[in-house]
């Protein structure tokens, strides 16, 4: 028989630190997971999870025996050596990352967390492991340990993410911290990355900075190749091909958004301004990520002239297809142009409902039942986020809307299709259909 696994703590049991704790419980841990939300360990506890994420509750479910839930630490320290830090660090009004939960974890560690280790998952600014190891020396904890062990979770498919890891990075000043994080993660992980903390801090941030980067560049990409007769997904294929630069997170859209590539962004430009330099490329990713939600209503305004008056819909409100988060959402960002531009704009997304959009959209934004019922009478319909579902409708459009124009901001219908169905279509970094056809080129892309 198998040795029992270590019993482990989750500090924060929001998003991250529940993939955490059913991941581990599933690998056959005890998990103590604490929370300062009493509501939210109650039904958690009975199983019931309010986060979408596949599998997620499933596994809630089959390893409820062996999770824990508790209000205080004192429980989660007297069962568990080694804890995992989740609490959110949302970014302050300057772009630094709130360390404020981070900080009262540390302020409510109990005598009986004296030998324990302190595993950092929340994404923190550089430099945090170091601020916090003079914390707890002063505060006579020098017998906690602290180790870095950032997240590379994709909403969607986190669980499956956390199962299979391209890498762990562990960041830790002790290699017999780093040896009981990797003995950890070994059923799981091929690859381990054993570094000094400020490094895996600063993985975290580097990691996120350069797929934004990715994004950022395939969409000035896609811009040029509208103005010069290119197609942008023909491009990215044969960038992609190359392994040194490889196939994702080429695809040109509407611009990036979710709670992590925007605040991570940010925080990453403003640490570098905090100690004097200046990141001028993550200016640009910044400032060309928040041009390319607005560079729609140019388009718009090609085919409709002003949009004083005009009806548009927007197909997809999330931040990305397979959630229902809106955070920094690219659709927040055009239904706010379009109601400054004096359109009036309907909204459907099949995950969020009316109280969850009304949280990030202008009140003039109307929420739609259905797809189909959001492009009625409609000038335009603008696709925002890539739901598959999306794609069967195109065929009905036309005998619904006002004026057939479909703008998809994510390039997800095939041009020919939407042609077929009577609709005027422009993608991001699409050639327009009759260049195409003259040039030989395949309709679909
Ligand atoms: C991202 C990272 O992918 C994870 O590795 C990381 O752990 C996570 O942030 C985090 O820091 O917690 P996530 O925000 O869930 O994950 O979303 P992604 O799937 O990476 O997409 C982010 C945004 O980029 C979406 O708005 C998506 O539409 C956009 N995107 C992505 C593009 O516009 N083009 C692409 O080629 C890829």
């Amino acid at each position: 028989m198998s040795a029992p696994r270590e019993p482990l703590g989750v500090i924060g049991v929001g998003w991250v630190g529940l993939v955490t704790a059913v991941a581990f419980a599933d690998l056959g841990h005890e998990v103590w997971c604490l929370d300062i939300d009493r509501v939210k360990l109650d039904a958690l506890a009975c199983g019931k999870s309010q986060i979408h994420e596949a599998d997620l509750e499933a596994t809630l479910v089959r390893t409820l025996p062996r999770l824990h839930f508790t209000d205080d630490p004192a429980d989660l320290f007297g069962a568990a050596r080694v804890a995992f830090v989740c609490v959110d660090t949302p970014p302050t009004a300057s772009g630094d990352a709130d360390l404020s939960r981070v900080e009262e974890v540390v302020a409510a560690l109990p005598p009986s967390a004296a030998g324990a280790l302190l595993v950092m998952k929340s994404t923190v600014p550089v430099g945090t492991g170091a601020r916090l190891r003079h914390v707890l020396d002063a505060r006579g904890l020098d017998h906690v340990g602290y180790a870095s062990n950032p997240e590379f979770l994709r909403e969607g498919s986190a669980l499956a993410d956390f199962r299979a890891p391209d890498r762990v990075v562990i960041g830790a000043s002790e290699p017999a911290d780093a040896e009981r994080l990797s003995a950890l993660y070994a059923p799981i992980a091929d690859c381990i990355v054993v570094t000094d903390v400020p490094s895996a801090e600063m993985i975290k941030l580097a990691s996120n900075a350069f797929l934004a980067t990715k994004i950022s560049f395939i969409n000035e990409i896609a811009n040029v190749c509208e103005e010069v007769g290119a197609s942008v997904e023909e491009v990215a294929r044969g960038m992609g091909l190359d392994s040194r630069i490889g196939q994702s997170f080429l695809k040109a859209g509407i611009g990036f958004g979710g709670s992590c590539f925007p605040k991570d962004v940010a925080a990453l430009k403003q640490l570098a301004g905090n100690s004097g330099y200046h990141f001028q490329l993550l200016a640009s990713v910044i400032e060309v990520n928040s041009m390319q939600k607005r560079r729609v209503v140019t388009k718009l305004q090609r085919h409709l002239g002003s949009l004083r008056g005009r009806r548009v819909a927007i197909w997809g409100m999330a931040f990305k297809p397979d959630t229902n988060d809106m955070r920094e959402a690219s659709s927040i960002v055009l239904a706010a142009r379009l109601v400054a531009e004096g359109a009036t704009v309907t909204a459907y997304d099949p995950a969020v409902d009316v109280a969850l959009a009304a949280r990030y959209l202008p009140p003039e934004v109307q929420i739609a039942a259905s797809a189909l019922e959001a492009a009625d009478g409609a000038d335009a319909v603008v696709i925002v986020t890539e739901w598959p579902q999306f794609r069967e409708l195109v065929g009905s459009l036309r005998a619904r809307m006002a004026t057939p124009l479909l703008i998809d901001g994510r390039n997800l219908i095939d041009p020919a299709a939407a042609q077929a169905a009577g609709l005027a279509y422009e993608g991001i970094g699409r050639i327009p259909l009759p260049a195409r056809i003259a040039a030989g080129l395949p309709a679909g892309s």
